[in-house]
């Protein structure tokens, strides 16, 4: 079969001849139609991941077609377009992962490839309403958006809600969520175009966070946040803790500035803020998040489609963030 494969550190994807994978028992052969990038198949690019083994196929999301299927499978999954949970090993606790947890596409090969051979456990039918290139969008972003925003800082109907980064995969998911969830949605982004884009799908406003105090013109027109959802992290953290109305959550899910730099900490302990980690999403909180989607009929946002051939192209868009919405490769 055909692959974009990696071979080490800041080395680029190759499309290349790779051994057909076989399902074992409880497996599942999937033929790929469409896979999509997220910011983890740049960072095992540059080395910036735990657990690098090399040759790898990344690529945690996809949709296909089930092909054939190993010992114990249903035989009744061979025909059928599925995406796939890439959350694997998640384990018993819905609290946190277990120490075997792993991502869909390191260390077990993924998505970019014409085939995959994944667990049936984590097979889901595609949302009816959905294409393949659109379903192949959202499992890893929508279910790290959905815990962080809803499962993890329970965000309500009516309350006020920041996403920050809207472009980003996750981010615009977030937004898309809170959106659906009926809650007066804000974004901040380093583009007053992608900002607009949000406003389009939804969102109330948002600030530019390359602008000079764009935090406090923010907290003015909103009235202050009850929950933030930030995939951001670096020196900007302490603004949005400025921005917490009392009793706010925040929940993080990524650092692509770097490290905080979370200010007086009497404003988080005085306003009562929870600041909560969030990372991926169980089992139960991915089939509430493809529930939600069908429930919705939210249409993932594809911002560019690539060819296999590409993902070394597609990697590199992406690393620039020029994107608003997800990077996608036809196989
Ligand atoms: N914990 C988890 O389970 C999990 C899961 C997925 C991703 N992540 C992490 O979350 C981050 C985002 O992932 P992704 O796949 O959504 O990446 P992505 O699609 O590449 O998005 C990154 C976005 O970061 C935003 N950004 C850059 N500088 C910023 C700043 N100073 N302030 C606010 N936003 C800024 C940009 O938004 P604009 O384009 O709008 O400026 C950019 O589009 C990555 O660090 C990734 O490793 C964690």
């Amino acid at each position: 079969m055909k692959a974009s494969v990696l071979h080490g550190v800041n080395e680029p994807y190759v499309y290349q001849e790779f051994e057909k994978p076989i399902p074992n028992e409880n497996e599942v052969l999937i033929k790929v139609s469409h896979a999509a990038l997220n910011h983890r198949d740049v960072w095992i690019q540059k080395g910036q991941y735990a657990g690098l083994t090399f040759p790898i196929i990344c690529g945690s999301d996809g949709c296909g077609v089930v092909e054939s299927v190993g010992q114990n499978v249903e035989g009744s999954w061979v025909g059928k377009e599925v995406i796939v949970n890439p959350s694997m090993n998640w384990g018993d606790n819905p609290r946190f992962q277990a120490k075997n947890y792993v991502i869909l596409g390191l260390p077990n090969n993924g998505m970019f490839a014409e085939y995959v051979v994944v667990p049936s456990r984590l097979v889901y039918e595609k949302p009816k309403h959905l294409s393949s290139e659109k379903a192949a969008a959202f499992p890893l972003a929508g279910l790290t958006g959905y815990r962080a925003l809803l499962g993890r800082a329970k965000a309500k109907e009516g309350e006020t809600v920041l996403i920050t980064g809207v472009g980003g995969g996750v981010a615009l998911f977030a937004a898309q969520f809170a959106i659906a969830a009926k809650c007066k949605v804000y974004v901040t982004s380093g583009s007053d175009e992608k900002i607009k884009q949000a406003i389009d799908l939804g969102a109330i406003g948002g600030a530019n966070y390359k602008n000079a105090d764009w935090h406090k013109e923010l907290a003015k027109t909103s009235g202050g946040f009850d929950v933030i959802v930030d995939g951001a992290g670096g020196p900007d953290f302490a603004k949005l803790i400025d921005m917490c109305k009392p009793g706010a959550r925040i929940a993080s899910y990524g650092a692509t500035v770097g490290p905080w730099n979370a200010g007086v900490p009497a404003k988080i302990f005085w306003k009562q803020i929870d600041i909560l980690g969030s990372t991926m999403g169980n089992d139960k909180e991915f089939e509430e998040m493809v529930a939600f989607i069908s429930e919705h009929k939210i249409e993932p946002i594809v911002a560019k489609i690539f060819g296999l051939n590409q993902a070394q192209d597609a990697a590199k868009y992406m690393d620039e963030g020029k994107q608003f919405g997800k990077i996608v490769l036809e196989i």
